[in-house]
């Protein structure tokens, strides 16, 4: 990973910091980057109704969007797994929806990422094209 990516994956690993994940003692981070540089962070933040809950690529997503913007050039996440942890599919909805084809930082903390465009991860969405 270049250093851009590496310093939105650290983005990423210091949002997850502030995750309400009380219920899943599974708190992950999210970052993303815009064409003019700025990154917006985001956490999952849990609910005891459980369904309430927000992922943390959402909620860094609706922080961009709720602060004017359009545009994002990749999408970084952050959590402590065996596996490297992708976006679920709600968030892979909401990513498509208003990102398109991004790129897409899945890292864990012992230095481990790997980047998939999220035309990989989702393929054939449904959208606006549809209606
Ligand atoms: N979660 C995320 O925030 N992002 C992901 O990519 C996967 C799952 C959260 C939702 C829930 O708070 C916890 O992880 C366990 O599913």
């Amino acid at each position: 990973m270049d250093l851009e990516r590496r310093e939105l994956i650290q983005a990423a690993i210091a949002a997850r910091s502030f995750a309400v994940a009380n219920f899943s003692n599974f708190p992950v981070g999210a970052a993303v980057k815009t064409p003019d540089g700025r990154i917006f962070t985001g956490c999952n933040i849990e609910n005891a109704t459980y369904g309430l809950t927000v992922c943390a690529e959402r909620v860094a997503v609706f922080k961009a969007l709720s602060e004017g913007c359009r545009e994002f050039s990749r999408v970084a996440v952050a959590a402590d797994s065996s596996k490297l942890t992708p976006p679920c599919g709600a968030c892979r909805q909401v990513l498509w929806e208003f990102c398109g084809d991004i790129e897409i930082i899945l890292a864990d903390l012992k230095g481990n990422a790997e980047s998939i465009q999220l035309g990989e991860l989702f393929p054939r969405p449904f959208d606006a094209s549809f209606l």
